[in-house]
């Protein structure tokens, strides 16, 4: 498919329906009858990662969508690939995709062990070589994007950056969403919906109700209508064929301007500056967490980016969005962003407030 042609409105991220112990989905046949029904209904971009399941989302869009090229596939790169040859990765992703060629790639996260320079070649080469069609890049900030294209010059086609945006993380508005309207790229906004522990918290939100209402909408299709407003593509995922259909039916119907304003101020985010030693991390981060500074920079659960690269990272190109922290009676725990909160202490100690949000 030419991209030049064809808009992009929304997508379809595969990370659930490659979930291995999903309640959904009880096998693979039922994995890509789904997909079908999923471009049936008229989605035709879909986003993955070889890193979802180790290559099972790729492998399911490679056999749902073998021979069609109507279908465009974004996926990524993961970080600690791309120390090895970034080339095997790609070659591996094109095998399990059933393509000849990947629409795009892209890196799924900065990884700063590795000299940009080198990965710039190394897709230079993929793209010369006709395996790769377009780059993206995913969790990035302004700065670090604005490094990229000039350390890049042009040589490659960035058509995408994918970072979190939704209700109660919007930190791409302050510079990332602007930056890249400036230089024609599509900003791709993942969980649209919020992350999983904010999920039902959106759909009950009672605004969200309200404007739904006004205009005979899904509190789903305001949400997504919210963000293109602002200039985002959103990549959703479900597993529900009726949630798929209110979904895509998202542009349909037009909130009028001033609703939108009037969502913009009611979530407006409160981001605080907090220091480290006020925060406890008592959540479980599925049993994965760091409690002291050793731990984190020795990484034993060997979390990529570590949190010593994120800790250059931060000091490079900023922190990628806030920390998001619950009140407790004797300071904070956190329950978002732990390689974050690690890499800042790396990078600044435990004295140097950093930016959160307290749910
Ligand atoms: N680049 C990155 O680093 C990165 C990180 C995270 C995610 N992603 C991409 O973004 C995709 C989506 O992100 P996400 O899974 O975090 O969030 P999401 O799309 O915001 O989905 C969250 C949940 O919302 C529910 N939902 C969807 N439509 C709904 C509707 N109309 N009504 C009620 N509930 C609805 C879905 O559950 P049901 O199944 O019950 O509908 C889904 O599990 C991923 O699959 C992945 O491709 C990329």
């Amino acid at each position: 498919m030419n991209l030049k042609k064809k808009k992009i409105k929304f997508g379809f991220g595969t990370y659930g329906i490659g979930e291995k112990k999903s309640r959904n989905f009880c096998s693979e046949k039922s994995r890509i009858y789904f997909l079908n029904k999923v471009y049936e209904e008229g989605v035709f971009f879909f986003d993955t990662a070889e890193d979802y399941h180790k290559g099972f989302s790729e492998y399911l869009l490679g056999k749902a969508f073998k021979k069609n090229d109507e279908v465009v596939i974004a996926t990524k790169i993961s970080p600690i690939n791309y120390k090895k040859n970034i080339l095997q990765s790609i070659n591996e992703s094109l095998r399990r995709l059933n393509r000849d060629r990947i629409d795009i790639i892209q890196l799924h996260w900065p990884n700063y062990n590795v000299d940009d320079l080198k990965i710039i070649e190394s897709l230079y080469e993929a793209f010369s070589m006709k395996k790769i069609k377009y780059v993206g890049l995913c969790n990035v900030t302004k700065k670090y994007l604005d490094r990229f294209l000039k350390l890049s010059m042009g040589k490659l086609k960035i058509k995408i950056i994918q970072n979190e945006y939704n209700l109660f993380e919007r930190s791409v508005e302050e510079k990332l969403l602007n930056f890249c309207k400036k230089k024609k790229i599509n900003f791709l906004a993942y969980s649209p919906f919020g992350s999983s522990k904010q999920v039902n918290k959106i759909f009950s939100s009672v605004h969200i109700k309200e404007i739904s209402e006004v205009f005979r909408l899904k509190p789903s299709q305001v949400i997504l209508q919210w963000l293109s407003y602002n200039g985002a593509i959103p990549i959703f995922q479900t597993s529900n064929l009726s949630n798929l259909k209110e979904n895509i039916m998202f542009d349909s119907r037009i909130i009028s301007t001033d609703f939108f304003e009037k969502i913009n101020k009611e979530f407006e985010v409160k981001v605080v500056k907090v220091l480290p030693i006020e925060i406890q991390i008592v959540e479980s981060f599925s049993g994965k967490f760091y409690t002291n500074i050793e731990q984190a920079k020795k990484n034993i659960y060997n979390f990529s980016p570590s949190p010593m690269e994120v800790a250059m990272e931060i000091k490079e190109n900023d922190i990628l969005k806030p920390i998001k922290l619950k009140k407790t009676r004797s300071g904070y725990s956190l329950y978002e962003g732990q390689l974050r909160y690690w890499g800042w202490v790396l990078a600044y100690g435990n004295n140097s407030p950093i930016e959160a949000i307290i749910e």
